[in-house]
């Protein structure tokens, strides 16, 4: 039986402290430039939003815009992407900072990168709340990373089990219990 587990892996405070510090690292590396932010729906949902306020607080108003990138079924990555919705703000030209809420595998940070390369960016950069290294299957890296975790499935704060917990304002752990 799948069940999240008692205890948060991350809290909430920790989550709020953790992207004040990204924040303060991201505006001393790219405060000169007018920053696009893709965020990558939609698990990255939550993570874009407070990253956004927190910008807003250092004096940095990005725009903003979202793709929809899709991989997964369920707790396994089908290793298939597809992107159901392109950015509608023209990337040519600008410095764009992708922000997703985990690096897994990397196949969609690595998709995300590529086509937004491809569209004509100068610069991009990412960043992303979660990174499970232990995991790569493609060579990519982020930018800026909020917690390296173990190879645990987590849910909340925009992360999803099919379709629940996103709501969640922190990080858990969901555990597959053997049936009683
Ligand atoms: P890849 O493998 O492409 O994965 O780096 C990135 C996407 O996979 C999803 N993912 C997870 N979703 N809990 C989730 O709710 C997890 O532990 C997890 N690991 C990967 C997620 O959608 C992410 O954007």
């Amino acid at each position: 039986m799948i069940q999240l587990s008692g205890k948060p892996l991350i809290t909430e405070a920790e989550i709020r402290a953790r992207i004040g510090q990204m924040v303060i690292e991201i505006a001393r590396d790219l405060q000169r430039q007018e920053l696009l932010i893709i965020g990558i729906l939609r698990g990255s949902f939550m993570f874009t939003a407070d990253i956004v306020r927190v910008l807003y607080n250092n004096d940095m108003h990005p725009l903003i815009d979202f793709v929809f990138v899709t991989s997964y079924a369920g707790m396994e990555s089908t290793g298939e992407m597809k992107l159901l919705r392109e950015p509608s703000l023209n990337v040519e030209g600008r410095w764009v900072l992708i922000v997703d809420d985990i690096l897994d595998t990397g196949r969609t940070m690595k998709y995300a990168q590529d086509f937004i390369k491809e569209r004509g960016a100068e610069e991009v950069r990412s960043c992303v709340l979660l990174d499970k290294p232990g995991r790569r299957l493609v060579d990519v890296h982020a930018d800026y990373v909020g917690f390296s975790i173990d190879d645990v499935f987590v849910v909340g704060y925009g992360l999803d089990y099919e379709g629940r917990y996103r709501d969640l304002p922190y990080l858990g752990v969901l555990e597959d219990h053997p049936a009683a």
